[in-house]
């Protein structure tokens, strides 16, 4: 049987950390995967998390089965923290996944079962992970522009022009906040006018938020989900807190699934409960019970705010420095849009092959597209990587 497997093509983002790892240059600088790193390199667990824990290992008497959608406990806190009542609750059904990716995989799969042959639109660029599940199931995907390479912003009229081919019943995959790979985000406007978009023709939004609360805040980074599910009649949102509460190895995301109605919120609540049940079953619980225990407690939720807002700034500050100190080396704003960015990423916009000099002259990691992860930076590390892009020619 195993003779009939072929080699898969390697994640582009997982093997630069092990090109990353096998390089045993001194000043090596690693700007690939998404995984916040404090001014040490560290990935630390916060405060706030270490004391749930802790709490959590004091109290809990039990590790038996919580519910096939998870504990309803962390389903309400996310929902009030993703959609901070924007919709009825009752209209709003969820299940706990192994992960913002399970999250998103349990969507298609819940599109697929709904609409099989729905077309699911996603931008270019996107998260390459989209791509391969969709591909995976089976599942037809649609690319519509977005990033315009010459001002690393995004191309609305090309993004409002591809969206002109959506049919109803079709799906838009949308990123609600910090864009990845690129850093470039819609306005509150633009999404009025994508939303104006999807009502005319019927089409349904998947929004993906992984990174609430590293872009302008948590209450703003959610704002254009909010908007979203107050103004169409259903959408699904694949939410991660691998990023916000840095538990990215607990594998704690939760699916919503926003409905017209209660009675057509309780039929798809049983859909989502029978695919996580045909995937896995239970879903992981000690992520989501750390991130409950953190929701339901007014002292570790203002020490985890805290220690989130110190993380958004420190990324926003070195974008900042690097895009000054990229307009101090090279005479012109061109590098303004890396201040405008928000969240982890931001898409250079240079070629392959400037990136691949990059990694060989001066032992500098970013994933071939040109994305980097900002938080792989820190004050000292940033004038090095300016004179490096300036250096490759960028
Ligand atoms: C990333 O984009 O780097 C992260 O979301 C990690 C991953 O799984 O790819």
């Amino acid at each position: 049987m195993f003779q009939n497997l072929k080699e898969q093509p390697a994640d582009k983002i997982l093997a630069l950390m092990d090109l990353y790892k096998a390089d045993d240059r001194p000043n090596k600088i690693d700007l690939g995967v998404g995984v916040y790193k404090n001014a040490e390199g560290i990935t630390p667990v916060m405060r706030a998390v270490k004391a749930a824990e802790q709490k959590i290992w004091e109290t809990q008497d039990s590790k038996a089965y919580t519910g096939l959608a998870g504990d309803p406990v962390y389903s309400d806190v996310m929902i009030s923290l993703v959609l901070g009542g924007a919709v009825p609750r009752d209209h709003v059904s969820a299940v706990a996944t192994p992960g913002g990716t399970g999250a998103v995989r349990q969507a298609f799969e819940l599109i697929k079962m709904a609409t099989p042959g729905a077309r699911v639109f996603v931008s270019d660029p996107t998260w390459p992970n989209h791509l391969t599940i969709l591909k995976y199931l089976g599942m037809e995907s649609v690319p519509y522009r977005y990033f315009d390479s010459n001002t690393g912003g995004v191309d609305f009229d090309g993004m409002m022009a591809d969206l002109g081919g959506l049919k109803a019943g079709d799906v838009v995959l949308l990123h609600g906040c910090c864009h990845n790979p690129t850093g470039a985000n819609l306005n509150l406007t633009e999404w009025k006018q994508v939303i104006a978009r999807l009502n005319e023709v019927g089409a349904v939004p998947m929004i993906d938020i992984a990174y609430q609360g590293f872009g302008d805040g948590l209450d703003d980074d959610a704002a254009a989900v909010r908007l979203v599910a107050s103004s169409v009649p259903e959408c699904l949102i694949a939410a991660s807190c691998s990023k916000n509460f840095g538990i990215y190895r607990e594998r704690t995301g939760l699916l919503m699934a926003v409905a017209q109605d209660k009675a057509l919120g309780k039929v798809t609540q049983g859909n989502l409960a029978f695919l996580n049940r045909q995937n896995f079953s239970f879903p992981p619980d000690h992520g989501a019970r750390i991130v409950s225990t953190i929701l339901t407690d007014e002292a570790l939720t203002a020490e985890w705010k805290t220690e989130l807002e110190e993380v958004r700034l420190s990324m926003l500050g070195l974008r900042e420095q690097l895009a000054s100190e990229l307009q101090r080396l090279s005479g012109s704003d061109r590098f303004g849009f890396l201040a405008q960015h928000r969240g982890m990423f931001s898409r250079l916009g240079c070629s392959s092959e400037q990136v691949e000099t990059l990694r060989r002259d001066h032992a500098i990691y970013m994933v071939g597209d040109s994305r980097m992860n900002i938080a792989g930076l820190n004050k000292a590390t940033v004038p090095l990587l300016a004179k490096a892009i300036i250096d490759a020619g960028i």
